[in-house]
């Protein structure tokens, strides 16, 4: 059994918030343990919950498009959410429940390592940048530690408020050259002194 599968078989048991009592099924996450890119949306909405899978629903429908934009399918990255379980009637998790969760997620980004961490709206962008708000940093690749995060939309926001829409299709197709980036600042650590500067 893989470190990952191990890894979901304890979240499935989890019962550390009161989120537990209401899922139909847990969504840990899913995607290859060798994945560059790691996507962190929000919590579980309806289809997720049925499905014990991340971003199936519509949300997830327009994932898998702005992936297809620069040449990827969501088989080839991780996905996974900050809550691994639906909150009643799609709420906004609680602060108690999201402290509850971390651990999870802290154990995926240990076993996957990824070059850039994608936190997809403002829960998953609130774990690295507490006191930023998503209307400035979207779309601008920060190092943390050694990985590089990168802040975007969530696209369900897209999906309610069109305005949105061209950010985030234009933000997604930064990746490829930040992950270029992430790759030559790992093999060169003079690239790396590079990247900090553009980057910032
Ligand atoms: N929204 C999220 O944040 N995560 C999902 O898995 C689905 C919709």
């Amino acid at each position: 059994m893989s470190v990952l599968t191990e890894l979901y078989e304890e979240i499935a048991n989890c019962r550390d918030c009161e989120l537990a009592k209401h899922r139909t099924k847990v969504v840990p996450g899913e995607g290859p343990e060798d994945a560059e890119l790691l996507f962190i949306g929000e919590a579980p909405g309806w289809y997720e919950d049925q499905q014990g899978r991340p971003f199936v629903g519509p949300a997830g429908a327009f994932l898998n498009q702005l992936l297809s934009s620069i040449g990827l399918s969501r088989e080839q990255v991780y996905i996974a959410n900050v809550i691994k379980c639906r909150p009643p009637g799609n709420r906004d998790p609680l602060p108690a429940e999201i402290q509850a969760c971390r651990k999870w997620l802290d154990h995926q980004i240990e076993i996957i390592q990824p070059r850039i961490i994608i936190t997809l709206g403002r829960y998953s962008l609130a774990r690295y940048f507490p006191n930023e708000s998503i209307s400035k940093i979207h779309g601008k690749a920060r190092k943390e530690g050694k990985v590089v995060c990168y802040p975007m939309y969530h696209p369900a926001a897209a999906l309610h408020q069109g305005s949105l829409r061209q950010i985030i299709e234009a933000d997604m197709l930064r990746i490829p050259g930040i992950l270029q980036q992430a790759e030559s600042m790992a093999e060169a650590p003079a690239a790396a002194q590079q990247l900090r500067l553009t980057l910032d």
